[in-house]
This record gives structure tokens, sequence and C-alpha cells, in this order.
């Protein structure tokens, strides 16, 4: 099976890539820079020019491939690639997933995309599961939580840097993942016939409150964090302020997410279920613990071979 992953260079698409290559799939992997994608062809990828801001540049890349993933979305530093990206790209993949008879489309969307409509990327995530579900080609959609990988820019580093980490008063319990295991449910779904045109809410065995993670943090990281609350109406009042105007267009989505992110999810019910049916040992599922433990493991080593090389530096100077 020869798969088209667009996405490969992201958080999530990377795994995705490094999995599948290890199952033997043959991986194209559509970028848009060839050198930021060097990695990718070092594994073993084939890369194929590819622009989601001009969404002309993808129908040729479906040529012999037999699945898509798409885990691609705009990058948060792009300003005005929302609607291109996550929308009018994504309508053109479909319509030539669907001429190039493709047997798989495999789309992650969000948790509780239904009740946040008034945020952009939310309604375009919601609009791209509709055109998935009317077109003939034979789909599965993850809608995801949070990842793993995010916590650490909202939690580590600001502990390890000394700087404010906001949170608001809700004690919202979120069953994060490590984007590790997501590639996994998402290659499974390719070998089980019972996964096509299905959609599954994915989320971890463990709902997490942000006072949790943060004393994990702390214990990790032996220093104590500065933890500023902000109340979750101030939040969405800012939200809807910086909604007012065009430059502040992508501050209220972003800040918007918070509201999302209020919402209890229900994932603990059917999850063990979905583990079931996807045949994944819930046991061998990246715990957030253990997750952030390998972590700060891993930068303290790193520390301390700076500080290594800085001490043999100033030897051979001495020397
Ligand atoms: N992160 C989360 O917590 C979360 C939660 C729920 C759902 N999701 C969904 O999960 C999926 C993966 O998210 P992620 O966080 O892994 O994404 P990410 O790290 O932000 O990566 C985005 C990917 O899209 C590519 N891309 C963006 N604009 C492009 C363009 N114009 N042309 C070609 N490629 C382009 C990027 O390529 P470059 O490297 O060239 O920029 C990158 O490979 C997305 O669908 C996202 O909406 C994420």
């Amino acid at each position: 099976m020869s798969l088209l992953i667009i996405g490969g260079t992201g958080t999530l698409g990377r795994q995705i890539v490094l999995q599948a290559l290890t199952k033997g799939y043959q991986v194209r992997c559509l970028v848009r820079n060839f050198r930021k994608a060097n990695f990718l062809k070092e594994w073993g990828v084939e890369l194929v020019y590819g622009d989601l801001n001009r969404p002309e540049t993808i129908p040729p890349c479906l040529k012999g491939v037999t699945a898509i993933i798409d885990a691609s979305t705009s990058r948060t530093n792009e300003l005005d690639s929302l609607k291109t990206v996550d929308w009018k790209s994504k309508v053109c993949l479909i319509e030539a997933a669907e001429a190039a008879n493709i047997r798989r489309f495999i789309f992650f969307s969000a948790q509780n995309v239904e009740q946040f409509s008034t945020i952009p990327l939310m309604k375009l995530k919601q609009g791209i599961e509709i055109k998935l579900k009317k077109s003939k080609v034979p789909y599965t959609i993850f809608r995801l939580t949070g990842f793993y990988q995010g916590l650490v820019e909202q939690y580590a580093i600001p502990i390890l840097e000394n700087l404010p980490i906001w949170v608001t008063n809700e004690n919202t319990y979120i069953s994060y993942m490590d984007t590790q295991d997501i590639a996994k449910f998402c290659l499974r779904a390719l070998q089980l016939p019972q996964t096509i045109n299905k959609t599954f809410f994915l989320g971890g065995l463990k709902g997490w409150v942000s006072s949790d993670i943060i004393n994990l943090c702390e214990q990790l990281a032996g220093q104590s964090a500065k933890v500023q609350q902000v109340p979750l109406f101030l939040l969405k009042f800012v939200s809807q302020f910086f909604g007012f105007f065009e430059w502040g267009q992508n501050i209220s989505d972003r800040l918007a997410f918070v509201e999302i992110l209020s919402v209890e999810n229900n994932f603990s019910k059917s999850t063990f279920d979905l583990y079931k049916l996807f045949k994944i040992d819930p046991s061998e599922v990246i715990q957030l613990d253990d997750y952030f433990l390998e972590y700060f493991i891993r930068l303290l080593k790193r520390l301390r071979d700076i500080n290594f090389e800085d001490v043999q530096k100033q030897k051979t100077l001495i020397i």
C-alpha cells in the first residue's frame, strides 16, 4: 500500500511517517519546503512538492497513491492561511482523492467541533468532516484532544525558565495523548475494514487538570511554577474583544480554544471499547507521567553535555 502523508513535518505527521516506514509502507510526503523536510527523505520518504496555499499543486501528488493521511493544518504564525490551508486545499484534496479512486482518507478533526462553530478552525474542521462523509472516498475521521507535546511548551518550559503559567479557574479533566499513540491508531485503521466511514473520538486513558500537570512538572524540574489564574469569563471577553479587529482575529481564535478545553469530555466511557476495536493494549499507551519523566531526563542530560562541552572548551583555551 502506498501512502501520501500531508503534514509530515508536523508534530503528529512525523510520528505517522516514522511508524508507516517501520511497518513497511511506501511513503510519499507532500511538502512545501524540501530543505525543511530533508529529515523525512533521510528516513526513506519520497518527497513531492505541494503547497496547501496553492491547491492546484495537490492533485499531481496523488499519482499511484492508495491511501491519504492528512495531518496538516495552518501554522499558528501564518495569519492569513487558515481558510486556504484548512478549507480550500482540503476540499481540493477530497475531490482529487475521489477522482484518483483513493481507497482510504484519514482526517484529523478535534473534539467538540459542533459546539464551537463560532471558532473559525472548528467550523472548517466540521465542514471538512461533512464534505468527506458526502464524498465517495472511504474515510476515517479521528477527533483528537490535546497532545502531550503541546504541554511541554505550555507548562514544562515556563517552569524551567521561571516564566508565568496562565491557567483558568476551571477544573476540567482533559485526556491528552502522545502523538506516537495517535499514530498507532491511525495506521491500525488502515488494516481494519470496520473503521471505514467511521468517526472516532480519540483520547488518552486518564484525564488531567492543569494543577496536576503543574505539580508533576514542578516535582520533575525541582522548581516552583509561577501560576497566574485568570477567570475563564475574562479570557472569553478578551477573545471577543480581539475578534472585533481584523488584525486580532488570530489571537482571538487561539484564545477561543480555551473554551473548547473547558468543556468536560467523556472519553473515559468509550475509551476502552475503542482500544479493543483497534486491538491496542491500553497498558502500552504512553502515560503523561512517563512522557514528562523522559523529557526531563533528556533535558538534564543535554544540559550536562553542554556544561561538559563548555568546560572542555575552557580547558583547551587555557592549554
Ligand atoms: N495539536 C493539537 O493539540 C491538536 C488537537 C486536535 C487536533 N489537531 C489536529 O491534528 C493534526 C496535526 O496537528 P499538529 O499539531 O501535528 O500540526 P502541526 O505540528 O502544526 O503541523 C502542521 C503541518 O501542516 C503543514 N502545512 C501547513 N501549511 C502548509 C502548506 N501551506 N503547505 C504544505 N504543508 C503545510 C506543516 O508543514 P510545514 O512544516 O512546512 O509548516 C506541518 O507539516 C491537524 O489536523 C490538527 O488540526 C491537533
